[in-house]
């Protein structure tokens, strides 16, 4: 059977490429203008509230109104362009939008001007000047945007690593518990390439490695090792089987989920412990025992990224009273806090040797395919 590791020593990507201005532009036109990105699960925004995003120098809206309707717009006035929403996020106490400048107004939903503040004018087709809308689609309660208008949402081409497990559960009507923010000082490829790999596991995370047993061998998926089929035959320890250590349900701190679960996955998590799906350049989602995960990365600059996770439970479990959240939310947060010092440790060290690059060893096939991707969309 065939194993997923690389057969032979791969070259990484130049370390300049992990701070130079001109390639961090050419990844903002060339990569995030163009590729579905991640805003956030519909039950973590209010009806009549709004969110903004900021993905370089372009500012986004996204309203929800009073019947739970998505909207979104670029954060602009048709008038002369100024920035609409100033804050990150908030109600909006009307269903008009007025521009802070001259007052402008446009209806929320539909983003149409529906006044302006001077006088008439002859000639003047208010249809012209609505708010200009931003190409977004929702998956499975998942909101995406796309800053191309052209693209069209895909599933195949959207998750380059996607499990049809998801299929089964009714992410739509999850509720999102608790979301966690954090700003690391890394280049954002350097944080999708230690997500990619478990290499540094058992030194990083020593406690997941304990709650993942396969973790110990360095290994994210056990077919990731050439024997894999002789190893799983002749052994009985999960860490050539996959999933939890024994007795273990969830991520969480004490490995429990307190008599919650998804109930549709369960066999499959079984045997698996965790299951992920991922769209470069900004989102992974893990599916545990009794939550999923959902991590968004956006660059701030070429040598800082915003992390942005979400917790998401059935409803059912999160109106349980007895419990309690922070099992899996501290251990999500320790797993996060750890890679991202290590991110930052990474970043820190590529600028001495600008001219090189690193090299690929044989766990490191995910960072390979996410190279191979980087360098296709930069050409494009
Ligand atoms: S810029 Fe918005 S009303 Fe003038
Ligand atoms: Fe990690």
């Amino acid at each position: 059977m065939k194993s997923n590791s690389l057969t032979k020593p791969e070259k990484s990507l130049p370390f300049k490429w992990y701070y130079d201005q001109k390639i961090f532009q050419k990844e903002i036109t060339k990569i995030f203008n163009d590729e579905w990105l991640y805003v956030c699960h519909i039950s973590s925004i209010d009806k009549n509230h709004y969110r903004t995003l900021s993905v370089n120098n372009k500012n986004i809206v996204l309203i929800k109104n009073k019947l739970n309707d998505i909207s979104v717009f670029y954060n602009t006035c048709s008038h002369r362009g100024s920035q609409i929403f100033d804050q990150k996020e908030g109600k909006v106490k009307s269903p008009i939008i007025i521009c802070p400048y001259h007052q402008w107004s446009y209806e929320l939903s539909s983003g149409k001007l529906l006044n302006t503040t001077s006088l008439k004018l002859k000639n003047f087709d208010k249809k012209k000047y609505s708010l200009q809308k931003v190409n977004f689609y929702i998956w499975k309660g998942l909101v995406f945007v796309n800053l191309n208008s052209k693209k069209k949402f895909n599933l195949q081409s959207t998750f380059q690593y996607y499990d049809k497990t998801i299929e089964k559960i009714d992410l739509e009507n999850f509720v999102v518990g608790h979301v966690w923010k954090k700003n690391v000082l890394c280049n954002w490829k350097i944080y999708w390439e230690n997500y990619s790999e478990c290499l540094h596991c058992p030194n990083i995370h020593p406690e997941l490695s304990d709650l993942v047993p396969l973790y110990q061998r360095r290994l994210v998926d056990i077919k990731d090792h050439p024997e894999w089929v002789i190893l799983k035959k002749t052994n009985s320890h999960s860490k050539y089987h996959g999933g939890l250590k024994n007795g273990a349900e969830t991520w969480s701190v004490d490995g429990s989920s307190q008599g919650q679960s998804i109930e549709d996955v369960q066999s499959e998590l079984e045997s698996r412990g965790q299951i992920y799906i991922s769209t470069w350049p900004t989102m992974f989602l893990g599916i545990y025992g009794d939550h999923i995960r959902i991590v968004r990365l956006i660059p701030i600059s070429s040598e800082e990224v915003e992390l942005t996770a979400e917790w998401l439970f059935p409803k059912s479990t999160l109106s349980n009273s007895i419990y309690k959240m922070e099992n899996v939310i501290d251990f999500g947060i320790l797993v996060m806090n750890q890679d991202a010092n290590i991110s930052e440790v990474n970043q820190r060290g590529i600028y001495n040797l600008e001219k090189n690059s690193g090299v690929l060893m044989p766990e490191e096939y995910i960072i390979r395919d996410f190279h191979i991707y980087v360098r296709k969309k930069l050409k494009e």
